[in-house]
């Protein structure tokens, strides 16, 4: 079987600026989201930098079925996953109470149960070409986030569950990161239903930097990786901050983004 890189929410923002970075680096991609134009546009691109035109498969990962569909079509091509990026997420800004449930609930479908399943599906073929897992977190990944409650609590899990994967997998030479990144100017604002990401300058970051970090600090074998000195700064302070300040802080700024 062909190892390839399995790279999910390729078709805008990280996930793109991480298929290019993974694609110049020799990585073999397969792309998933669920806009098929975007990822076959995104193919033709790479194959036009030189590189191996990656597969592209337009599957919704919100689907329980997503992970064995995945799975199936892979086989059936004599590939499997080396390396597993699980990037596709999206987050809510509004208080959790009148968010619309049914959508929350797709966000933890997607940002938690989806890439659950990749993590763990393929790691006997990860194992067998020495490769490993990169799962987008989030700066948010470090507190609660009220007013994006789900969304926080979503990111959270991911830094949680990388973390101890990354302990139990270990021993079995596979490297598992969790990407952090802060505010990126994605799509991800407009789905949020926020404003383009402004947090404080020094804390904003383009994708393709933080795609850089994320390849750099993952072939380095890092656990976590926060791109960017200021939000490395804001992961320390939010341990030594008291939780009823960085609440009512998280609070105000959701408030300000919602409101500008
Ligand atoms: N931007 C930020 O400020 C920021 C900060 C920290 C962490 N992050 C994290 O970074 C990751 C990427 O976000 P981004 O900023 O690049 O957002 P984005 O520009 O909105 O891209 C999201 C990607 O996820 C895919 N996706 C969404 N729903 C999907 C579904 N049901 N099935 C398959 N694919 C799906 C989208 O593709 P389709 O719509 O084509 O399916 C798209 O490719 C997310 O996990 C996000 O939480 C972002």
């Amino acid at each position: 079987m062909t190892p390839i890189t399995l790279l999910t929410g390729a078709s805008a923002g990280i996930g793109t600026a991480l298929a290019h970075e993974f694609a110049s680096h020799g990585h073999a991609l397969v792309l998933v989201a669920r806009r098929e134009q975007r990822l076959n546009a995104l193919a033709d691109a790479i194959a036009a930098a030189g590189h191996p035109r990656p597969m592209v498969l337009a599957i919704d990962l919100q689907s329980p079925e997503a992970g064995a569909r995945i799975a199936t079509e892979l086989q059936a091509r004599g590939l499997e996953p080396g390396v597993v990026i699980n990037n596709a997420g999206f987050g809510l800004v509004g208080l959790a109470t009148e968010l619309d449930i049914a959508e929350q609930r797709d966000m933890i479908d997607l940002n938690v149960s989806a890439l659950t399943d990749l993590s763990l599906r393929f790691v006997a073929s990860i194992e067998r070409h020495k490769g490993g897992i990169l799962n987008v977190a989030s700066v948010a990944s470090f507190m609660p986030g009220p007013r994006s409650a789900v969304y926080y609590a979503t990111k959270a899990y991911v830094l949680s569950f990388t973390e101890a994967l990354h302990q139990e997998l270990a021993p079995r030479g596979i490297r598992v990161c969790a990407l952090c990144p802060g505010p990126v100017p994605t799509e991800f604002q407009a789905r949020a239903g926020v404003p383009q990401a402004r947090g404080p300058g020094s804390m904003t970051l383009s994708a393709e930097e933080v795609a850089r970090a994320g390849y750099r600090g993952f072939m380095e074998g890092h656990r976590v990786v926060v791109p960017g000195f200021a939000n490395r700064l804001i992961t320390l302070a939010s341990r030594l901050v008291p939780r009823r300040f960085l609440l009512r802080a998280l609070e105000s700024r959701q408030m300000k983004r919602k409101e500008s």
